[in-house]
């Protein structure tokens, strides 16, 4: 008789500071049943009043929110995060808009198991406010990465990447919007090949296994 391997569901935590359109993209892809086997479990976010908590809420996903101020140490606010994600099961961690670096204990705990998204083309414009400098600097082509974390900022292999030009009529507005139309369609697309586990990385690079 042949036997039926059931794939584990993985629980996925979302880290988020601010609005939360990232966040709502990919509850929304999963939950058209776009990934099989994968659910948001858990909201963190380090911003009692991030609007992210209210998508949370219309999701029933639960949220924590882990006050820094609270905790001496960058280390000690990590280990109250682990604790909970052990506690959840937590299989993968993804940042979207969690405007706190994470230190080498988290990224370690959860070894290539940690994407971002990065609204610029790393490794240009790392670091925060990356559309505007982008645009002030004059750029004429800009866009989106989503990586896997490791311990330097905005740094690890990068899984999926998406170019947007940058028209001498675009405003920083526009393309603010550009930017997040694409950043909602290639997270999700990255979160499915890693569920899938399509992703190989090797060094730096990352090799996306077709099949
Ligand atoms: C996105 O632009 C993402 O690339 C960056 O933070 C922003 C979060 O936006 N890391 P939102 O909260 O998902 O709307």
């Amino acid at each position: 008789m042949v036997k039926r391997f059931q794939q584990k569901r993985v629980n996925i935590a979302i880290f988020a500071s601010g609005s939360g359109s990232n966040f709502e993209a990919i509850v929304k892809y999963i939950r058209k049943g776009e990934i099989k086997n994968a659910s948001v479990k858990l909201l963190i976010t380090d911003k009692k009043d991030a609007f992210v908590r209210q998508r949370a809420k219309k999701f029933g996903i639960k949220d924590f929110f882990i006050d820094p101020s609270k905790f001496t140490s960058r280390l000690s606010y990590e280990k109250r995060i682990f604790k909970i994600l052990k506690s959840e099961g937590i299989d993968l961690i993804v940042l979207a808009g969690f405007m706190r670096i994470l230190s080498p204990y988290l990224v370690k705990k959860y070894k290539n198991k940690i994407l971002n998204i990065h609204p610029a083309l790393l490794p240009a414009f790392k670091g925060t406010e990356a559309i505007r400098r982008a645009f002030k600097y004059g750029v004429k082509i800009t866009g989106v990465t989503v990586h896997f974390v490791d311990e330097k900022v905005d740094h690890g292999p990068i899984i999926l990447q998406e170019a947007i030009k940058i028209k001498p009529s675009d405003t920083l507005q526009i393309l603010e919007q550009k930017i997040h139309k694409v950043e909602h369609r290639l997270y999700p697309l990255a979160i499915k090949l890693f569920i899938e586990k399509k992703l190989k990385i090797k060094g730096r690079k990352v090799e996306i296994i077709n099949e």
